[in-house]
């Protein structure tokens, strides 16, 4: 079966409770139950990990290059100034969708570049938590997978 690692970063754990204006009331647990009964749909597999370090990310994506074949991401504020992440991703060449809960490019300036974009596929920002779902889909199918209906 084809493996999916979805990593979450910093403050992400917080979700629920964090600006739900601008991320929502959906806790990270129930994005992560949300998106594993989607695997089940999809015929892959997914492994769901969050910190708020950057070291175990960049551990994390080297590991990655071993058995899994598309991650997901949403770095949170990693997205807009670490080289290490955009440099990790690229070593391992794994192919990749970036993940915004709000549209960074409606907020702050400082929000509005990511140094991780140009390491991925493609990117979904805006849509709350079903960037997350739409993401998985894409990778479903990127990966050739059946899609099944519900
Ligand atoms: C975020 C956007 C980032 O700017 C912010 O630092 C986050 C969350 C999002 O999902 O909208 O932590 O990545």
């Amino acid at each position: 079966m084809r493996q999916v690692l979805v990593i979450h970063g910093p403050n992400l754990n917080l979700l629920g409770t964090r600006e739900p204006e601008i991320y929502g009331g959906a806790t990270l647990e129930e994005i992560n139950r949300e998106l594993q009964e989607a695997a089940g749909k999809y015929g892959v597999s997914v492994r769901i990990i969050q910190s708020n370090h950057e070291g175990v990310l960049l551990d994390a994506i080297h590991q990655a290059g071993e058995s899994v074949d598309f991650i997901i991401i949403n770095p949170g504020a990693f997205t807009h100034y670490s080289i290490a992440i955009h440099d990790a991703l690229k070593a391992v060449n794994i192919p990749a969708i970036e993940v915004h809960l709000s549209n960074i490019y409606r907020r702050e300036e400082f929000r509005r570049h990511s140094v991780v974009a140009p390491a991925v596929l493609g990117q979904i920002t805006g849509l709350g938590k079903e960037g997350y779902l739409l993401a998985l889909e894409a990778a479903a199918r990127y990966l050739g997978k059946k899609v099944h209906d519900a």
